[in-house]
């Protein structure tokens, strides 16, 4: 290859990036994928995962009663994963959370590798548990779960940039 045929494949790279980062995290691009940490399989984990979304959050200058209830319900979804979603796995296995956003709203996804999926269990006024999923459906825009080759996702969506 030619000095110029070199720097042009050079240029071409580095034209090729620039877009790229554009298309992730320029100021008007709505729909990207905004951080993921993964948390070994242990309860005192869950207040880690709970400032990972919160310090995203804040960098993307969610609001500030948004961040609080997006760090609680992660907090719910998390502790679901490892008390029910992590039945069989070692203390050196994890789970992922992710963060993205899509136009208005922030979705926090949270992969355990078990394929049972959450069920929303009867009201019981005097019973202590049962409550988790409930609270996340109240406060959320939306909830749900997806089923995947590794286990599945439960996630939530919050309208944080209205
Ligand atoms: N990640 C998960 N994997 C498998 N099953 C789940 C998961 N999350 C929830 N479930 C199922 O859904 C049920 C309801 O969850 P929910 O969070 O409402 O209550 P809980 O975790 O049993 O009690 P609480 O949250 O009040 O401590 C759970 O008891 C469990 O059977
Ligand atoms: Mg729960």
């Amino acid at each position: 290859m030619k000095t110029e045929e070199v720097g042009d494949t050079r240029k071409a790279t580095l034209m090729a990036c620039a877009v790229r980062a554009e298309c992730r995290y320029g100021s008007h691009f709505a729909q990207a994928f905004l951080g993921e940490k993964w948390i070994p399989c242990a309860p005192k984990n869950v207040a880690s995962a709970r400032r990972f979304v919160r310090d995203v959050a804040a960098d993307w200058e969610v609001d500030g009663e948004v961040r609080e209830i997006a760090e609680l319900l992660t907090s719910e979804l998390v502790t679901n994963a490892l008390s029910h979603g992590s039945s069989g796995v070692s203390a050196r296995d994890a789970i992922r959370v992710t963060v993205s956003r899509e136009k208005e709203l922030m979705i926090v996804d949270v992969h355990d590798s078990c394929v049972a999926i959450p069920r929303m269990r009867r009201a019981d006024y005097l019973g202590v548990s049962g409550r988790g999923l409930p609270i996340v459906q109240n406060l959320s825009h939306n909830w749900g779960w997806t089923l995947n080759p590794a286990g599945k996702s439960v996630w939530f969506q919050l309208l944080a940039w209205p």
